[in-house]
């Protein structure tokens, strides 16, 4: 009686040993993540001074101050940040709109340059 028991559980511990041992998992070394796309901080904001130059000077003048009933020299102090985006936007009085030609930021951007200008 004794023997089989012993028997028994040196099979048992083989059984446990083999079966723990035998699927050997080899995933875990092929599974490289790769790392996340690097964030080296450089951010695509329009720059109003490369969109002047693409989209105004032809009009405005490469210092701005080409056409004397429209010099951007002085524009912020004649408008607030809002009222030149709506003149970029919408343009009139023979400046072309550009709403459809910048987005948004590239409008704000731009708007924000000139109302410092004073
Ligand atoms: C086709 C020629 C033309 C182009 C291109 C042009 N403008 Fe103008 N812009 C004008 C004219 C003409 C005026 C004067 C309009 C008026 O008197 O109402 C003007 C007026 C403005 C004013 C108002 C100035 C003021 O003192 O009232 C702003 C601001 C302005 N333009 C910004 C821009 C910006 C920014 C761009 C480029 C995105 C641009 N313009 C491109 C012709 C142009």
């Amino acid at each position: 009686m004794r023997s089989k028991l012993l028997l028994l559980s040196v099979i048992v511990t083989i059984s446990i040993v083999l079966s723990g041992c035998g699927g050997s998992d080899n995933d875990a070394v092929n599974n490289t993540t790769p790392p996340p796309a690097a964030d080296n901080g450089v951010t695509t904001a329009a720059n109003p001074e490369t969109l002047y130059k693409q989209n105004c000077t032809s009009c405005h003048g490469v210092n701005l101050n080409q056409m004397k009933k429209a010099d951007l020299t002085t524009v912020g102090a004649r408008l607030s940040k809002d009222e030149i985006a709506t003149k970029i936007a919408k343009g009139g009085g023979g400046m072309i709109a550009f709403e459809k030609k910048l987005d948004t930021t590239e409008i704000d951007a731009l708007s924000e340059w000139l109302a410092a200008k004073k």
